[in-house]
């Protein structure tokens, strides 16, 4: 019975990855300069690197899948090159007032023949192909104090998940003075550094004195009345600056995001089931005309830029709707970015989830939370059958929301997560995409 099993689902993934190779022939090799981008300031690392010892994504050759991975069951294709999301899809399936997010989800995980569509402005000459000489799809994310195990986690879920051949993550750092090579979370990526990972010096006075965007913001800033919250102004300036999408560090990223960063739309995520922004995801481009509509908007407003802040900064009028802010910064449906908040908000209390928990914590705990797998008798349930692909399959990222201090225990989800993270990143095992790295 084993047997038969294993031969079913070895012949499931030899069709997947042969389909794999077709769309990655060419892409293998992974270079990913960017000669467009200003020259930028890294934090200087105090490692030997070569630069022709950077290792590279490779697929599995054909005969050699039967060492399946012990993290993953079912592997993940890869988007389309020059394929988008169709919003009008996704909002059609996932609209939080009509479905329940794993409805949602299931579509997500199911039909992405269907979400995801050529781009028409794109042209024949490739410049969307996710080619090491094209601009690299631009992650940020920010991080005051010391460096944990927690930022380590969201850096390694962009190492996972997204296309390396074509993809770059700033980690912008607000601590002077921190040794990066000393520090036991730091130093095991210091080896993808600068060519996916470029570690960089927050300077506050710096960044803001250089676009007169920002006019008069040191008297603001110095004042009494100042309502700067610090990360939530971050965000905003890396991104007028560079375009590209910033997560918070409590943000996951599960799946590749680049249908979404090739569309036209700049976007956020809805916070809950309030109508507001929840900017733990936020794409927006260099200096576009909502990027800027939104700092002229804080820095006529003591600048704030908190989330609940940003729509009147579109749209003046008391309490503008989804609709009438979605021209100029969409609010995607929660379900894609952070599936567990409506539930956890006893909004759809009912709704049962894979993985079916309930609360923040849940992702920490080492035991087994009450019918954490919905189709597994409670007593053949066991924190092993915790596997990559059955966290929230669909959804593009997770957001666990503030536990910095919890503890990361190995059969928890995160403890989980980061084992088919590190392995991956040793070499040892593939990720979602059955993709190894080559060190
Ligand atoms: C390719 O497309 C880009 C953007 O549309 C354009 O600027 C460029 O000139 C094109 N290159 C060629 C070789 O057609
Ligand atoms: C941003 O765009 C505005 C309006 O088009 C332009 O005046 C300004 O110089 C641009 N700023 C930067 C930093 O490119
Ligand atoms: C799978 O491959 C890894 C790395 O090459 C190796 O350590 C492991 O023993 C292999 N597992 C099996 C079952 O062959």
């Amino acid at each position: 019975m084993q047997q038969l099993i294993n031969n079913k689902f070895v012949r499931y993934i030899a069709a997947f990855i042969i389909a794999c190779d077709l769309y990655y022939i060419a892409s293998i090799q992974l270079f990913c300069q960017n000669k467009k981008l200003p020259t930028l300031t890294s934090i200087q690392i105090e490692i030997d690197l070569k630069s022709d010892e950077y290792p590279s994504v490779s697929h599995n050759e054909e005969g050699n899948f039967l060492n399946l991975s012990s993290n993953i069951q079912t592997f993940r294709m890869r988007p389309k090159d020059d394929h988008i999301i169709d919003y009008t899809q996704v909002v059609d399936h996932c609209d939080m007032s009509k479905f329940l997010v794993e409805q949602c989800l299931e579509y997500l995980d199911k039909h992405e023949s269907e979400y995801t569509i050529p781009n028409p402005n794109s042209n024949l000459n490739e410049t969307t192909k996710c080619l090491p000489d094209q601009p690299p799809t631009l992650f940020h994310v920010f991080w005051k104090g010391d460096f944990s195990d927690k930022i380590a986690m969201m850096i390694k879920s962009f190492m996972f998940t997204q296309p390396l051949q074509c993809s770059k993550l700033y980690v912008w750092l607000d601590d002077n003075d921190m040794r990066l090579d000393e520090n036991p979370h730091a130093k095991n990526l210091l080896k993808f550094s600068p060519k996916f990972i470029e570690f960089m010096k927050w300077d506050t006075e710096e960044q803001l004195d250089l676009d007169p965007i920002y006019h008069g913001w040191k008297s603001i800033y110095s004042s009494k009345r100042r309502a700067v919250s610090f990360s939530d102004m971050v965000r905003f300036v890396v991104l007028q600056r560079y375009g590209g999408i910033y997560v918070d560090a409590d943000v996951l990223l599960l799946r590749d995001l680049r249908p979404f960063y090739q569309t036209n739309f700049e976007f956020s995520y809805q916070w809950s089931f309030k109508e507001d922004y929840n900017t733990a995801v936020l794409r927006l481009r260099a200096n576009s005309t909502t990027t800027r509509m939104a700092i002229e908007g804080a820095m006529q407003n003591r600048m704030k830029f908190h989330p609940f802040d940003i729509k009147k900064y579109f749209v003046e009028k008391f309490n503008p709707t989804k609709d009438d802010v979605n021209p100029y910064l969409y609010m995607l449906p929660v379900a894609l970015f952070d599936p567990l908040w409506l539930k956890r908000d006893h909004k759809q209390p009912k709704s049962i989830l894979t993985p079916n928990i309930n609360v923040w914590y849940d992702v920490f705990r080492p035991d087994l939370a009450p019918n954490e797998f919905k189709n597994v008798e409670p007593e053949d349930a066991t924190p092993a059958l915790r596997k990559v692909d059955g966290f929230f399959p669909g959804a593009f990222a997770y957001h666990w929301h503030n536990n910095w201090k919890t503890e990361i225990l190995p059969t928890s989800w995160m403890g989980v997560l980061q084992s088919a993270y590190d392995e991956f990143l040793n070499g040892q095992q593939p990720n979602i995409y059955n993709e190894y790295l080559e060190l």
